[in-house]
């Protein structure tokens, strides 16, 4: 898993623009974690591919975790990370992609990961390193709506490649297969089931619905949360 050798993700506005489009995410990971009572004040948290911090600041703000642990490997958006982060009462670390040896074995209670898998090609190394720095009973929560299920995907991966991407198909059934081999408990459901989609069509070219009904097909059915239990 190396540095990702590009100053922005997308582009700086585009950048700016991601935290605007997945807060509404966010929240409902927030929700569930809320929820299941898997974080408990005091915690640790690890975000995989934190970008500016703006879950870790979520999570930060509904848990008051004791610590927290950002995985980044673009520079830029780490530095955005850092500065903000600063701010926060908890410990925090950021790293490149490649903190993992950084962390503890069984040192965080909660991990999470927002729409980073389709970044990772090796799931058994990524479910390995999350099996070994979570705490006995703790849990990892990783949204996504890039993988092979979504019919979205197909024009979805075309588009990040245009931008120079390296991206990577996973179906849903092989990212729980291979938290399941890392001796995880798996679980999954539709990261928002119902409400409000969330969608400005003059606000980004890609990332685009042909229709309303692919809209909703995709916040409310294939844009997925996969649980993953560090049973004791
Ligand atoms: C689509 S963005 C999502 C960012 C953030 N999680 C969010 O919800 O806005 C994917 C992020 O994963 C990061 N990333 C890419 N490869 C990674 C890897 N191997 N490990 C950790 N993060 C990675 C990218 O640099 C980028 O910040």
């Amino acid at each position: 898993m190396s540095e990702v050798i590009r100053t922005h993700f997308f582009d700086y506005e585009e950048d700016s623009r991601l935290e605007e489009r997945n807060i509404h995410f966010w929240r409902a990971l927030a929700g569930h974690v809320q929820a299941d009572r898997s974080l408990l004040p005091g915690g640790v948290v690890l975000d995989i591919g934190c970008h500016r911090g703006g879950l870790l600041e979520l999570l930060h703000e509904r848990f008051r975790p004791a610590k927290l642990i950002g995985l980044e490997p673009l520079v830029s958006a780490r530095r955005v990370a850092g500065q903000r982060m600063s701010r926060f009462t908890s410990q925090t670390l950021l790293f490149g992609a490649e903190g993992w040896s950084s962390i503890p074995n069984a040192e965080v209670d909660l991990v999470v990961g927002h729409e980073v898998l389709q970044y990772i090609s090796d799931l058994s190394q990524l479910m390995t390193g999350i099996r070994r720095c979570l705490t006995p009973g703790g849990f990892a929560y990783l949204a996504l709506g890039c993988h092979t299920e979504n019919p979205l995907w197909a024009t979805w991966r075309h588009e990040l490649e245009e931008l120079g991407h390296r991206v990577y198909d996973h179906s849903p059934l092989e990212i729980m297969a291979a938290g399941a081999r890392a001796g995880l408990a798996p679980s999954v459901r539709p990261l928002r089931d119902t409400g409000w989609a969330y969608h400005d069509p003059t606000a980004s070219e890609s990332f685009s619905y042909p229709s309303v009904e692919a809209l909703l097909e995709h916040q409310f059915r294939h844009k997925l949360l996969f649980r993953f239990e560090c049973r004791v």
